[in-house]
C-alpha cells in the first residue's frame, strides 16, 4: 500500500500583495516521482519551496494552510527546520557546487551534523556518489575542485551532496534545464533508481521529460493547482481544458 509522504492542505503563499499560490491541495506519495508542469511564474518554484520552508527565507512571503510531511505540521511554531531541510532537500536549477574538492562538496553536510572520522566521510562520499550515478567517473579525483566537473556532472554531485545527508524528499527545481542532451538522459535514468528510496517531486518544463519520469503529474496556472493525475492520464486525456490546451502547445 502507498503512503502519503507529503500533503499540502489548503496551502496559500503571499509575496506582499501577490497571491502566488491558491489553496493548494496535493498529496504526494512515498517512493513516487511527482512532476510540476505549468507556464513560467504559475508558481511552481514557489511551492517547491513551501515543501522545506524555504519561502521562510524571503522577508514578504505570508503563508497560510499546512504542510505536512510524515505526519508532522511543518509550519508549526515547534516544527524543526534544520532538520526538515535535512530530511527535505533540494536540487536547483543551475549546479551550484561549492568552490571545494568534490570530496569535501559531498562531506560538507555530514561534517556539519557532526560526522568527523575520515573512514566514516569516506564510507559516506563514496556510497553518494554511486548512488548518484558518478561515482566511475571521479573516483580517482576525489580531491580535485568539483568546479573542474562538466555541467551534468555538477548537477549529479549536486546531488551527491544532497544524498550524503539522508534525506526522504528531494525537490528538483527544472534540474536538467541547463543540461546537455546526454547529461538530461542520465540525470532522468537516476531518478529512477533513486525513486525506490526518496520521494522525489520534479518542476520540469519538459513535457516529454515529465512523460517519461514521473508516476503523477500536477499541472499549475497562475498559482492554481488546476488538475492532479496519473501521469499517463494527464498526457492523453486530462479532465480540464485548460490542461488539455497546455499539454498540447496552445500557451506556455
Ligand atoms: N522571491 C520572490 N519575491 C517576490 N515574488 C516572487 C518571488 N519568487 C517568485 N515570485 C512571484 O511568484 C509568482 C510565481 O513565481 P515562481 O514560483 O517562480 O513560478 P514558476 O517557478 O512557476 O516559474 C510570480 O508572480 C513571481 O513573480
Ligand atoms: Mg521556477
Amino acid at each position: 500500500m502507498q503512503k502519503t509522504k507529503i500533503k499540502a492542505d489548503k496551502l496559500n503563499l503571499y509575496y506582499g500583495d501577490n497571491h502566488a499560490l491558491h489553496d493548494i491541495q496535493l498529496q504526494i506519495e512515498s517512493n513516487s516521482i511527482a512532476a510540476l508542469i505549468g507556464p513560467s511564474g504559475c508558481g511552481k518554484s514557489t511551492f517547491l519551496r513551501t515543501l522545506n520552508r524555504m519561502n521562510d527565507l524571503i522577508d514578504s512571503v505570508r503563508i497560510t494552510g499546512d504542510v505536512i510531511v510524515d505526519g508532522q505540521h511543518i509550519y508549526n511554531s515547534d516544527a524543526d527546520v534544520v532538520s526538515l531541510r535535512k530530511r527535505v532537500g533540494m536540487v536547483f536549477q543551475r549546479p551550484n557546487p561549492f568552490p571545494m574538492s568534490i570530496f569535501d562538496n559531498i562531506a560538507y553536510g555530514p561534517r556539519i551534523h557532526g560526522t568527523k572520522k575520515k573512514a566514516v566521510l569516506d564510507e559516506i562520499v563514496e556510497r553518494s556518489l554511486v548512488q548518484a550515478a558518478l561515482w566511475d567517473e571521479v573516483k580517482d579525483r576525489l580531491n580535485k575542485s568539483a568546479l573542474g566537473l562538466s555541467g551534468g556532472q555538477q548537477q549529479r554531485l549536486c546531488i551527491a551532496r544532497l544524498l550524503a545527508v539522508e534525506p526522504e524528499v528531494l525537490l528538483m527545481d527544472e534540474p536538467t534545464s541547463a543540461l546537455d542532451p546526454i547529461s538530461t538522459l542520465k540525470v532522468e535514468e537516476l531518478t529512477q533508481t533513486l525513486k525506490d528510496r526518496y520521494t522525489i517531486i520534479i518542476v520540469t518544463h519538459n513535457m516529454q521529460q515529465a512523460a517519461r519520469i514521473s508516476d503523477m503529474t500536477s499541472f499549475f496556472l497562475n498559482g492554481i493547482l488546476v488538475e492532479t493525475d496519473k501521469t499517463d492520464k494527464i498526457f492523453t486525456n486530462p479532465n480540464d481544458q485548460r490542461t488539455e490546451d497546455y499539454i498540447t502547445g496552445r500557451f506556455g
